[in-house]
């Protein structure tokens, strides 16, 4: 057989489905184009038994450099929403829906983030269903499009399910108890977003974390 379609994670994926064994079997995955060109894998940070999951799409350029995720610029804007909505951060599980960093270059240097395309959310997904499956989060909050999309299906469209209360698709992951799936937009938008409306656009991000956390203990 020849190697020329990526067939996706499926295969690297360990035996044994603790975080720590998934992280350290990420860190080879080849299941897409995108570990050829990006630094290393990103999984996720957290502890097994986080209540709150944060799910991204994917590394950016600072993640890439760190190998952990949200530490740049949407990463502290998220940190400081989390802080206003009330959720403390020993409760939370971050990652992403893709977990390699995926850019063009610009003028030699610079690396511009590209958005993943579908054939590399679905081939990563195999991570964050396991991912899923090991943290067993009481609320899953997908930040953008391509998180609620990989978790959700193609047609999801989260200016119109926003904040609502939804569940993961039978098929794909077998959790007990049954997480919560909540769709926000992405810290980024909010962070991109300079017009007069930026600061209702952060309230509403935040309000969004709130409602997505209340119910959910949220003591270490
Ligand atoms: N944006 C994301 O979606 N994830 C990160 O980890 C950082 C920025
Ligand atoms: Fe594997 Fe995901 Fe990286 Fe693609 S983006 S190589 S599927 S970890």
């Amino acid at each position: 057989m020849t190697a020329t379609k990526a067939p996706g994670a499926d295969r690297y994926l360990p035996a044994e489905r603790g975080l720590d064994a998934l992280r350290a079997a990420a860190e080879c995955c080849r299941g897409c184009q995108l570990f050829a060109d990006a630094t290393q894998t990103v999984f996720g940070r957290g502890r097994a038994g986080a209540p709150i999951m944060l799910v991204g799409e994917q590394p950016g350029d600072r993640e890439d450099r760190a190998g952990e995720p949200f530490v740049g610029p949407a990463g502290r804007l998220l940190d400081r929403a989390l802080e206003e909505a009330g959720i403390d951060p020993a409760c939370t599980y971050e990652t992403n829906a893709v977990k390699h960093f995926k850019f063009t270059r610009k003028g030699g240097k610079r690396r511009i983030h590209q958005k993943p395309g579908r054939t590399e959310v679905v081939a990563c997904r195999p991570w964050l269903i396991a991912e899923i499956e090991a943290v067993r989060p009481r609320v899953i909050v997908c930040l953008g499009a391509t998180a609620a999309q990989s978790l959700l299906g193609a047609a999801f469209r989260v200016s119109a399910e926003r904040g609502r209360q939804l569940r993961l698709p039978a098929a794909l992951a077998d959790v007990e108890p049954e997480p919560v799936v909540v769709a926000t937009v992405h810290p980024s938008a909010v962070l991109r977003d300079r017009s007069d409306r930026h600061d209702e656009a952060y309230r509403l991000f935040v309000d969004d974390l709130r409602s997505a956390s209340s119910g959910v203990v949220t003591g270490p």
